[in-house]
């Protein structure tokens, strides 16, 4: 039986903690919360353990799976850190930025997928902190949503979705950003973005070289998560492009739930609209959540411009999309 247990996000009740801890040192899954989304938690050296995780979200085994560290010196059992991933490391961390780097043998399989390369990052979030912290161990963990949901931003989605796989669950309320962690491979000459996330690219830039973007089909090699189909509601989504509605045959004489900033171009059913392109991050996959539960027949998404956040709002409304366009 899962247990879920309530803690206070910026000071995490160290008995919880603890048993928590203990649970993941013993080979059991935690979910926690981190400030992009809840997150599904292994002890990342044990093999058995992190193959828990693939199980409990139906996850395909060549997707490999980001660690989690309560410090960058910690990264240093696990992967072989260069001075540019030290320099982004001291910018940003602890925050949404995940590092790609090689790998060092103690890393298990499972979490590498092979590629001879690891995810790593240090979260920011109180309550990942310390569970980390106390497990002493670097934390294998995806997203806590079933493979191809959106991913939680608060425990009732983690419940909802791989309630019954889970051991421990720590509810420490709603996630900040909402969107995961940007990555990007830092093994090679230059900077390659494999995924939009909550850390902006231009900050990044602001300390680095250029961060190259790679077309699709090139970073469908490099990051196996961006496959497949993925954050994607039960109904389906319309993007709302520059005033032109592809598809719009499809919301005749539905109940249409529109999500965005400015207020929707047509009448509709329901309607969140956010004030900033971060609350739109924060909100979306909650509002995907939400409109399934209230019947909704088809989601029409503000498409937002790509600065800032926007580059990875952008990524998730497509892909979420996709299937349908
Ligand atoms: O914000 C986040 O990153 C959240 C929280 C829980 O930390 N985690 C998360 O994990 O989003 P996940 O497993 O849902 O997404 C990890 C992404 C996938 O696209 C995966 O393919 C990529 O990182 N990835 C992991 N290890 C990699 C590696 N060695 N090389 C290339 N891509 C990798
Ligand atoms: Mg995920």
């Amino acid at each position: 039986k899962t247990k879920v247990y309530k803690v206070e996000r910026w000071n995490p009740e160290p008995h919880i903690i603890a048993e928590a801890a203990y649970a993941i040192r013993s080979g059991k899954l935690v979910a926690f919360p981190t400030e992009t989304v809840y997150g599904l938690g292994a002890n990342g050296l044990d093999d058995g353990a992190v193959r828990k995780i693939f199980a409990a979200k139906g996850r395909p085994g060549d997707n490999p799976l980001i660690l989690h560290f309560a410090s960058s010196e910690d990264v240093e059992q696990v992967a072989y850190v260069n001075e540019r991933a030290k320099l982004l490391m001291d910018s940003f961390w602890p925050g949404p930025l995940t590092l790609v780097l090689p790998a060092k043998p103690v890393v298990p399989n499972s979490v590498t997928a092979g590629l001879g390369t690891v995810a790593v990052r240090m979260p920011s979030h109180p309550v990942a902190m310390a569970l980390i912290k106390v497990a002493g161990v670097p934390i294998a963990a995806p997203s806590a949503n079933r493979s191809g949901r959106p991913s939680p931003t608060e425990a009732a989605s983690v419940l909802a979705d791989i309630g019954d796989d889970v051991d421990i669950i720590l509810d420490g309320g709603a996630t900040d950003v909402g969107l995961e962690s940007t990555v990007i491979d830092v093994t090679g000459p230059s900077v390659v973005l494999l995924r939009a996330g909550g850390m902006p690219v231009e900050r990044l830039e602001e300390v680095i070289e250029e961060v190259k973007l790679v077309p699709d089909e090139a970073k469908k090699k490099r990051s196996p998560g961006t496959r497949y189909r993925h954050y994607a509601p039960l109904i389906p989504l319309l993007l709302w492009k520059n005033g032109v509605l592809r598809h719009s045959p499809l919301v005749m004489g539905k109940r249409i739930g529109y999500i965005g900033i400015k207020e929707p171009p047509f009448p509709v059913e329901e309607k969140i609209l956010f004030k900033t392109p971060e609350n739109y991050a924060q909100g979306l996959f909650l509002a995907f959540r939400t409109f399934e539960k209230k019947g909704i027949e088809v989601i029409v998404a503000e498409w937002p411009n790509s600065k800032g956040i926007g580059l990875a709002l952008r990524d998730r409304l497509s892909r979420a999309a996709e299937e349908e366009l």
